[in-house]
């Protein structure tokens, strides 16, 4: 069933049916995917962790001296992320905190290394403040790996997130192949960076109107 941007929010029952069932792993695992862009010692930010499908294996992959800030509007979802990282000795790693739907809290810290939204943009209303706050949270050069499932989400979408990331800062640096998804790896850009902290975002209001009029 695909769904229109922003017009469903993942109740947590899917999150233990669906995002958790061991049969996910027979189309990625989350090492499969993270591999190539998590090294020890990285901060990393996932918004809409869910219960936590990668960010358990993010928090081994950073290492004692790295950390995964997970954000999510559920305080459910969080809870139940929460003890899954105590019972895997991971929770010193984590930073869980439940956020409002359009404010990551995120704004201008540009401290983070890598950015992953997996299977979440899809469920944001306004997507381009998301990518705006991604883009400001990262280092220059940091990435972001931006991931939707093909069943809920039409190519037409996919690609008008990415238009809507490269008006927020980021360039387009390659497209994985994630089985069952949409996927593409997201580079902060050190010229969209600048136009952003001139602007705050002012002239990329034609691009959000432009994303509202194409909703799928
Ligand atoms: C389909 S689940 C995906 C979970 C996880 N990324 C995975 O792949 O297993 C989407 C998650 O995004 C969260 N979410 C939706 N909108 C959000 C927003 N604006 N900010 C942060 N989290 C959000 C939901 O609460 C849910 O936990």
């Amino acid at each position: 069933m695909s769904h229109k941007q922003g017009d469903h929010i993942c109740p947590p029952w899917v999150g233990v049916l669906s995002l958790l069932n061991p049969l996910r792993n027979v189309l990625y695992t989350p090492k499969s995917v993270l591999r190539p862009y998590v090294k020890e010692g990285m901060t990393v930010i996932e918004p809409g962790p869910g219960m936590g499908f990668f960010t358990l294996d993010a928090a081994r992959m950073v290492g004692p001296n790295g950390k995964v800030i997970a954000l999510d509007i559920q305080e459910s979802m969080l809870r139940a992320l929460r003890r899954r990282a105590e019972r895997a000795g991971l929770a010193s790693r984590l930073e869980l905190k439940a956020v409002e739907p359009n404010d990551l809290g995120i704004r201008g810290k540009k401290a983070a290394d890598f950015f992953l939204a997996f299977a979440m943009v899809h469920e944001v209303s306004d997507p381009l403040r998301f990518f705006e706050q991604a883009c400001e949270s990262l280092k220059t050069g940091g990435k972001l790996l931006l991931a939707e499932p093909r069943g809920h989400v039409s190519e037409e979408s996919f690609e008008r997130q990415l238009g809507l990331a490269v008006a927020a800062g980021f360039k387009v640096q390659s497209r994985p192949a994630i089985r069952w998804s949409w996927a593409a790896l997201l580079e902060k850009s050190a010229r969209e960076t600048r136009a952003l902290g001139k602007t705050g975002g002012a002239k990329r209001s034609g691009a959000r109107g432009n994303a509202s009029q194409k909703r799928s």
